[in-house]
């Protein structure tokens, strides 16, 4: 009955112009600084891809489960029952989005929205200590916000989206620079002008992203106005993630299916949010229980990644291998 009415949602396309045009309500001064809407070739979107990086997990294992970690330019949801390891992962991220990794990443910080009142800075501190980085700095390239209504959630990522603009407006000007000190020597390609922001903010973590939904839109006759909600949002963070460069790392409850009973599943229970959350997310990861401080994690659903499972350790140092 649920399922079919969230079909219902998604057939209806949420009608979300508007905000698209308030997200980029300064579209001029974006073209001015070489942002192009619209279409590229294959050759320049594979130039643009490039430009992904991946941030990671703390644990080896479950790094080559996602092809080498968090991805940018993308959203990655992960699911799955309580204590599962959501939070313990999204502090970890918080510490390993500062290390530098492969493919010339340098490090950067991280958004952190917090909808369950979870954030624990003391954490952030053990897992600094783990991958022998410095307290301060650490908890200084964290920004923290806690979201306490759907609406709340939305208007912060309306502040996090007007904070890459404008600091995309103060990168646009330094490549443009750079453009005229080599233009004599090179021919500067056009996709040039597409650079994806090295911004400072590599990552945006919320946690979770449908609690606050959950309470704000309960009633059984509200689902269709939720999920036109939880669109808009949607739609905000994928542009974050895709235009500035940035990779987005959601988590996610779950909850029992009232269809499975009928079609045999062997797990009657599935994340919330319904076909727009499924289809927003790039990859989707479940989570559950191993023994003690084991937790499986397996690819629900990827572009790329086989449907494989890694198993990881919850320590004191946040997120690792199983052995460790
Ligand atoms: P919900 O938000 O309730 O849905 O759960 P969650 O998936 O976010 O779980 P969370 O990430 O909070 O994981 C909780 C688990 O991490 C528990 O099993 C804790 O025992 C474990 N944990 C938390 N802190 C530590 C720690 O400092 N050391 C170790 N070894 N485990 C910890
Ligand atoms: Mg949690």
């Amino acid at each position: 009955m649920m399922k079919a009415m969230e079909d219902q949602v998604v057939q209806e396309e949420p009608g979300y112009q508007d905000d698209e045009e308030s997200f980029f309500q300064d579209i001029d001064l974006l073209q001015k600084h070489g942002i192009e809407p619209g279409f590229l070739t294959a050759f320049e979107y594979s130039e643009k891809r490039k430009m992904v990086f991946h941030i990671s997990t703390g644990s080896q294992e479950f790094d080559k489960l996602l092809g080498g970690g968090i991805e940018s330019m993308a959203i990655t949801e992960a699911f799955g029952e309580f204590r599962t390891g959501k939070t313990q992962l999204s502090h970890t991220l918080c510490v390993t989005a500062q290390l530098p990794g492969p493919s010339g990443y340098t490090g950067g910080k991280t958004i952190f929205i917090d909808t369950e009142n979870t954030f624990r800075p003391d954490r952030l501190r053990d897992i600094a200590d783990r991958f022998n980085v410095d307290h301060e700095a650490v908890l200084d390239n964290v920004l923290y916000a806690r979201a306490y209504t759907s609406e709340h959630q939305m208007e912060l990522l309306d502040y996090v989206a007007a904070k890459f603009h404008e600091e995309a407006g103060i990168f646009k000007l330094l490549v443009q620079d750079f453009c005229m000190l080599t233009v004599l020597r090179i021919s500067v390609p056009v996709f040039f002008h597409y650079i994806y922001l090295p911004s400072m903010i590599t990552m945006q973590i919320i946690d979770s992203i449908m609690a606050l939904f959950r309470v704000d839109f309960s009633g059984r006759g509200e689902l269709a106005e939720r999920q036109q909600k939880l669109a808009q949002m949607l739609s905000r963070l994928q542009k974050i993630s895709e235009e500035y460069n940035v990779a987005v790392f959601v988590t996610n409850q779950m909850t029992a299916d009232p269809g499975a009973t009928m079609t045999f599943q062997a797990d009657p229970k599935k994340p919330i949010g319904g076909h727009i959350l499924a289809h927003a997310s790039t990859t989707r990861i479940s989570l559950r229980k191993g023994r003690g401080e084991l937790r499986i994690a397996k690819i629900y659903d990827s572009p790329e990644m086989p449907e494989n499972e890694a198993t990881f350790a919850i320590t004191a140092g946040g997120i690792g291998d199983a052995k460790e």
